[in-house]
Parts: C-alpha cells; structure tokens; sequence
C-alpha cells in the first residue's frame, strides 16, 4: 500500500481555476476524505491523481515515483466511479476479472482471485448475473470487487454512494470502512456528504473553490473549523454566525464580551480580540440550552420547533439575527415565546470578517 503526495496541483479550463494549488499527503493506510460543495473541484482533483487529466501544474507522487505524467493504467491505483462503470455485457464474474485480463494470469488463478473477492463482498451468489440484473447495492459492490481484485497501492472513490437510498448508503458505508480496515489500504474518497465524510475519514480535506481550507480529523475540523466556510459546512442544522462586536463589559469583571442584537456573550478570553473589535460569532445550536431570563446570554423570539423524534431544532430570531437550537426532545420552546439562552462558553468560535478566518483565543478557564 503506498503513500500519495498531491505537490502545488492546479487545473485550468479556460478561464475556470477547477483546482489551485493542492497540497495534500495522504499517508500510508489512511482514509482521506475530499469534502466540499458541488463544483468545488474534488472530481477535478481525483481524475488527476488517476490519470484521466493532464494538471495545469504540479505533481503527483506515489510511494516515492513521480507518477504526474504516467498513464492511468500504468499507476498502481484503482478507481471507483459514482456511475459504476460496469461492461453491461459481461457477467459479474468477467466484470471483475477484467483488470487481470492483461496480466497473463491462468483461467484457475484468474477464478480464485475472483472468488476472494466474491467473497469478500458477499457476492459470491451473484457471479453469473449481468448488470441490469443487480439492484444499485450490488452494482456498486462489483465496481468496489473490480477495484478490488487489481490489488491495488490505493483506491480512488468519487461519490461512489451516491446512487444509492438512505438505508442501502449506511450499510455499504459501513461495509467500505470494515474493507478498510481489513486491507489496511490507502484510501482517496470524495464525497458532498458530511456524514460520508465524519464517519469514515481518518482526516478530511475541505475544498472550496478549488483550494484547501482546512485538513484535519474528523473531531478537528469539527471543533476546531480553521474558516466560517468549513464552520458552515460541517454540522446539521449548520453553526449559527452572528456579526458582533468585541466590547468591555463592565458586569464581567471588565472582562470583554461580544455583543449584538438580543446577543451578549461574556468572553472569558485569554488573547487576541481587543474592545470595538468587529468579529463573527459562532455557536453550533448543540451548545446553547434553554436558562432563566437573568442568565441569559441570547434572548430572542421562538419562530418554529421542528420534531425529529428524539430530538428537537428551535428556530429563533433576536433582534436582525436568526439562530438555530438543538437538544434533546423537549427543549423546553415553543413558537411564539420568548427564548432566553445560555451558551457554553469554552464552544464558542470567532472569526474575522474580513477573510473568515478563525481568530486565535482560549477560553480563560483554560490553562495551557
Ligand atoms: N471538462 C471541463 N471543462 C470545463 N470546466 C470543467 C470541466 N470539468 C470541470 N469543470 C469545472 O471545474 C469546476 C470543478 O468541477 P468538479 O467536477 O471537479 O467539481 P466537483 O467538486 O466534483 O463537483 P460535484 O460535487 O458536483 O461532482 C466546476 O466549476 C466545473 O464546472
Ligand atoms: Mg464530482
């Protein structure tokens, strides 16, 4: 299994910059997720590690080969396509042999590869179907067994989940994270789904417009978003943002707190953030919970409770700010009533406007 190195890659089409300048090292048995928006170049971004796109700029290396200008047959790498890509004239069985056909294996040899990998993916009783015989589970699975089969360095995956419902996506997931432990193998896997994503990833990079925000585990990026961007896009229902301002707050031991509409968060910060400051506030709606009228840190109006069985989302509005609260079913909030909120101080996030890039800070009660 082998080490990728992504070096300065960037792809142009006319005047659309598709990927800029991506630094990526994906190590030896690790799951590198490439999470982002639609457009944001991640498929871009695969085909040139795969081959099938020349980079503008760059290179990329597997192991320690410079493998930038090798043809994609000749990289030791397998690709597995949100389309399948299946020969819909050949049967499960010659579908995944076909990678072996041009190494000069024996017709046995050959079956026993086929057979492992059958097995593997429980397939084994699917073998003389054809294509348009298998459900969408099934069809992904063979694209997965003629991957597979090749034994490749690494594997790249484009939203190879994609085509498939709610309930069949969970299980393959699951099923791809148990493939991965097993081989120990390299994995490159791109996906728009967060969940994908915070499940499977040994660390995930996030693409926006074709550059890197932030590279980092699953717990990092979520608890630590290097940007608003990446901040918005990880999370359900996503982190609210308030535009606020840094000021003293006489009542906090002249300590600062930031403030806007209906908003007043005490600051327990040790650095960084200076009185008149302007600064993007963000709480994900899982740190704020319902408190008394005196202790509230946002007060607000309730506009709309949304069920989901266990849990409820509460809607509010506090002056021109709209937020988000999540939490265990009952919150405790109805539509039409005031909301009166208390915030976990040490979750808080600040960014700066100008760039949306996180502030440095650290909560007093911290002690580094
Ligand atoms: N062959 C092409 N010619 C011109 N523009 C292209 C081409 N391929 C991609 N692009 C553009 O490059 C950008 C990145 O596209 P890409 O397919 O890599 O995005 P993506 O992140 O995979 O999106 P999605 O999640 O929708 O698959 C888009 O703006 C797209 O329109
Ligand atoms: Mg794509």
């Amino acid at each position: 299994m082998s080490r990728i190195r992504v070096e300065g890659l960037s792809r142009r089409f006319g005047q659309v910059v598709a990927v800029d300048d991506v630094w990526l090292d994906v190590a030896d048995g690790e799951f590198l997720v490439l999470l982002g928006p639609s457009g944001c170049g991640k498929s871009t971004l695969l085909r040139m590690i795969a081959g099938l796109l020349p980079p503008s700029e760059g290179r990329v290396l597997l192991g320690e080969a410079d493998i930038t200008h090798t043809p994609p047959q000749r990289r030791d790498l397998a690709m597995v396509f949100q389309s399948y890509a299946l020969y819909p004239h050949l049967t499960v069985a010659r579908n995944i042999a076909f990678p072996l056909r041009a190494r000069g294996l024996s017709k046995e040899a050959m079956r026993e590869k086929v057979n492992a990998v059958a097995k593997t993916l429980d397939l084994g009783g699917l073998l003389e179907r054809r294509p348009k015989e298998l459900s969408g589970g099934q069809r992904q699975r063979v694209a997965l067994g003629r991957a597979l089969v090749r034994d490749p360095g690494a594997f790249l995956m484009d939203e190879p989940l994609s085509n498939l419902d709610a309930k069949l996506r969970s299980s393959t997931r699951a099923e791809i994270t148990a493939l991965h432990r097993d081989l120990g193998a390299t994995v490159l896997y791109v996906t728009h789904d967060q969940v994908e994503a915070m499940t499977m990833a040994t660390r995930i990079a996030l693409l926006n417009e074709g550059r890197v925000e932030q590279v980092g585990t699953p717990s990092e990026v979520y608890d630590e978003p290097a940007s608003v961007f990446v901040a918005r896009f990880l999370g359900s229902p996503s982190m609210n943002v308030i535009e606020a301002t840094v000021q003293t707050a006489p009542d906090n031991g002249g300590g600062l707190s930031v403030r806007a509409g209906g908003v007043d968060v005490p600051l327990d910060v040790a650095a960084e953030v200076r009185p008149g400051q302007e600064v993007l506030l963000g709480i994900r709606p899982e740190h704020l919970t319902v408190t008394t009228p005196e202790t509230a840190a946002l007060r607000g109006t309730v506009t709309a409770v949304e069920n989901l069985g266990g849990e409820e989302i509460a809607h509010c509005q506090a002056g021109e700010n709209r937020f988000c609260v999540r939490g265990p079913r009952p919150l405790g909030l109805a539509a039409g009533q005031d909301a009166h909120l208390a915030v976990r101080t040490e979750r808080l996030h600040l960014f700066d406007p100008a760039d949306g890039r996180r502030l440095a800070w650290r909560p007093a009660s911290v002690t580094v």
